[in-house]
């Protein structure tokens, strides 16, 4: 098992958590009995990953004298909304949950999110711990505290910054992952590499057959490293205040092909993929990255088995959604563009021209 540490500055309580990545580890609960102090925890989880890991989980936790409450929520992008939000909140209250009962969150981003954002709030904050089931939660979504919900007018738009006390990331929980999820995950493996660590693009492109092979040790590198990446970033700006913006490359596209073609359609990683070749190519017009640059990043998607070309949705469409991106400062509009392969930069005098141009022609019709 590898263990990365999200050290967190804290006026008062201890902030800083672990995040343990290893195959069958979800077999150990000592990794989670210390946040488990109640002997009582609910479990959110969805109607897919229930069957899988759920009932294991909580034997695995009973036999430590752990009593679950499971909250088992439907499945879907399309159900990170608040009727959801509120089945959670239904729940706790049902059980009685207490200040001080951890919600473990069993799952991929969608539940993570979902159940962050109950532990937020639910009696104003109880201890929340994250079981990422997803290579793009192992990788992202459960490190960093975002947690939140999709609005029908944009995506991720109400929310709390809500750090866990401890991520668990077992990766043998990925062996069930369909093969479009794991290409999903991969997309925000590229991220790290194209924003902040050229080492780890070339990496990625010379063991990418591996990681859609799942290859155990090859997937364990790619999300401790990836963790490394989103550990070091949140230190450094926890409430997106600069860094961590970076995070967000390919998103400011990506969040607006997701919410124009129905949540669910088009999955978040998929988006990012070909949000990310829609802002490269704004970098290339810009001056600032070379049309080989381009080409290798597209090259690596397409191995990856993911989408390089954006829906048409005509310019204004994509400007409206954009506009409503948790970027804009000042009605202005900010972009994640690169400089080169392994270094993103906020940018916030992208001309409308060149943006108009890259989303007319570098989009194809649906
Ligand atoms: P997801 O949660 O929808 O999971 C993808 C699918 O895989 C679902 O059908 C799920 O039920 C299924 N699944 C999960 N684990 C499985 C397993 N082990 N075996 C078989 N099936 C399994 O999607 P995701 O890609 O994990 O997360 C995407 C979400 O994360 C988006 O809502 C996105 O906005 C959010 N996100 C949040 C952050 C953050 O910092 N909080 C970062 C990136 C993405
Ligand atoms: N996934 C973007 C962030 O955590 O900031």
């Amino acid at each position: 098992m590898q263990t990365v540490t999200v050290n967190l500055v804290s006026t008062s309580a201890p902030r800083s958590y672990p995040i343990h990545i290893g195959a069958d580890i979800l077999t150990q609960p000592e990794l989670l009995l210390d946040y488990l102090g109640q002997k009582r925890a609910a479990i959110v989880t969805n109607t897919t990953v229930g069957p899988l890991y759920l009932e294991k989980f909580r034997a695995t936790l009973a036999a430590h004298d752990v009593v679950s409450v499971p909250i088992v929520l439907p499945d879907g992008e399309e159900y990170k909304n608040w009727e959801t939000l509120n089945l959670i909140f239904d729940a706790l209250l049902t059980h009685r949950c207490e200040r001080n009962t951890p919600i473990i969150a069993l799952g991929g981003g969608v539940v993570g999110d979902l159940t962050g954002f109950a532990a937020a709030s639910y009696l104003r904050g109880v201890p929340f711990i994250q079981v990422p089931t997803t290579l793009l939660a192992q990788v992202d979504s459960s490190v960093g505290g975002k947690t939140g919900i999709n609005h029908p007018l944009g995506k991720n738009m109400i929310g709390a910054f809500y750090q866990p006390q401890a991520v668990v990331a077992d990766t043998s929980t990925l062996d069930t992952l369909p093969d479009r999820e794991l290409r999903a995950g991969i997309a925000e493996v590229i991220k790290y590499g194209l924003i902040r660590d050229p080492a780890f693009f070339g990496w990625i492109e010379s063991h990418i057959e591996l990681l859609l092979e799942r290859e155990s040790s090859i997937l364990i590198d790619a999300i401790k490293r990836s963790c490394q990446h989103k550990a070091e970033v949140v230190e450094a700006d926890e409430r997106e205040s600069g860094m961590r913006a970076l995070l967000n490359l390919g998103h400011t596209f990506g969040h607006a092909i997701e919410n124009a073609m129905g949540y669910g359609n088009w999955l978040h990683g998929e988006a990012v993929a070909a949000g990310t070749i829609l802002a490269a190519e704004v970098s290339q017009r810009m001056g600032m990255i070379g049309e080989g640059d381009v080409d290798r990043i597209r090259n690596l998607y397409v191995k990856a088995g993911l989408p390089v070309i954006a829906p048409n949705l005509g310019p204004e469409k994509y400007l409206h959604l954009m506009g409503l991106d948790k970027k804009v400062q000042g009605g202005k509009m900010r972009f994640i563009l690169l400089e080169d392969i392994g270094r993103a930069v906020v940018h916030a005098g992208v001309p409308s021209p060149i943006l108009t141009e890259v989303l007319t022609e570098c989009t194809a019709d649906a």
